[in-house]
């Protein structure tokens, strides 16, 4: 009977974020007329205007989200007192975070600053108060789900290719998850404020496994490679492998939209303006600019996926395996050594396909 695990956050302690966010920064700034357009849709709201980034991490991107809000509220409501919440989990870089945001390419060097706060927590609770958002943003963060899962799968650490009971199991899971992201958010919500969920998604794809194509299924499919070949040799514990599973589900427009339709309660507290999952354009391969150079294309993917995947990986497999409070940072190191040199050999054959979900809700009234 596949398991779960409540206790492990799944992104706590990302690294070298800035320096390996760049589909992260090209995503905010191709959002600024999103984000300039619902900015002025919520200008006329008779309160403050509040702008949330929920999961805003320590990078750019924060920066670069934030800033056409701003920009448009100053411009057209001048006389406003605006105010910024930056919202994250404890172990968000919130130094950097903070220098950015007052540094030279921040958005506090300008006539009538923001005032600026963090909320330090998990978005699966309470961040804000009561209606005090006028428009909340999440980029690449709600795909990650409350806590990393224990399944009885042995063939893969990646819910796309789950099946059967595990990943029953699992959906149950990240729609529930998805469901109370949306309450909580409602109750955050300004009536009339909006809420911009933009993050990794799926398509549907016939012939391939659940029939759903899911981005980044070559970066797991590495990883996946790289753990079976560590398992074999006895240097990760099999049993510890055949559980671990990433703590995520990039969701479908159909998966979406569920919680709408099955009478959670949600299509009482927002209209929904977009539920929507497009491809990116040219297919979402960051590093093609380094295709030609094998060594130079898989370093940039091992420091990629580190970024995001390291802590995971840490809390789900390493530390299990080499036990509590031992050093795990050898066999992180050899995971992401072997990682690397998968890519070097057969580069494009794991290229990153991305596939993102956006998601516009107005608060309903009342
Ligand atoms: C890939 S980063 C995205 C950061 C930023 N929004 C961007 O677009 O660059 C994901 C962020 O989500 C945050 N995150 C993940 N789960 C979270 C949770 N349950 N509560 C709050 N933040 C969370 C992580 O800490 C991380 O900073």
């Amino acid at each position: 009977m596949p398991e779960n695990d409540e206790t492990t956050p799944s992104t706590e302690g990302m690294v070298d974020y800035d320096a390996n966010s760049l589909a992260q920064k090209e995503h905010a700034l191709g959002n600024s007329a999103v984000i300039a357009d619902l900015a002025r849709r919520v200008a006329d709201l008779p309160f403050d205007l509040n702008f949330t980034d929920y999961g805003c991490g320590p990078g750019q991107s924060a920066i670069e989200t934030v800033r056409p809000a701003l920009d448009t509220w100053s411009t057209l409501k001048p006389q406003k007192s605006v105010s910024v919440c930056h919202a994250d989990q404890p172990g968000n870089d919130w130094n950097t975070l903070m220098g950015l945001a007052t540094g030279k390419n921040g958005y506090l060097n300008r006539a009538h600053p923001p005032l600026v706060s963090a909320a330090v927590g998990s978005f699966y609770e309470r961040l804000v108060p009561d209606s005090s958002v006028s428009l909340g943003t999440c980029f690449f963060a709600s795909h990650w789900l409350r806590s990393t899962a224990h399944l009885n799968a042995p063939n893969t650490l990646w819910f796309a290719d789950l099946t059967g009971d595990a990943r029953h199991v699992m959906w149950q899971k990240a729609k529930d998850d998805w469901t109370r992201f949306l309450h909580l958010r409602a109750e955050e919500l300004h009536p009339g404020g909006f809420l911009f969920v933009s993050t990794i998604g799926a398509v549907p794809e016939a012939g391939e496994i659940n029939d759903t194509a899911a981005s980044g299924r070559g970066i797991y499919r590495a990883m996946q490679a790289v753990t079976v070949s560590m398992a074999e040799e006895g240097l990760l514990d099999r049993s510890v492998a055949d559980k671990f599973v990433f703590g995520l589900w990039f969701l479908t427009a159909s998966e979406a939209r569920e919680p709408f339709e099955d009478g959670s309660g949600l299509a009482d507290l927002y209209d929904v303006d977009t539920i929507d999952v497009v491809g990116v354009e040219g297919g979402g391969d960051v590093f093609s600019s380094h295709v030609d150079s094998p060594a130079e294309y898989a370093k940039e993917y091992a420091g990629y996926t580190k970024a995001f995947a390291a802590s995971s990986l840490r809390t789900g497999l390493f530390e299990p395996t080499l036990g509590e409070g031992k050093d795990t940072t050898w066999l992180e190191d050899e995971f992401f050594r072997r990682f690397e040199e998968l890519y070097r050999e057969k580069t494009t054959a794991y290229a990153l396909e991305q596939w993102h979900l956006k998601v516009i809700l107005r608060r309903k009234p009342g």
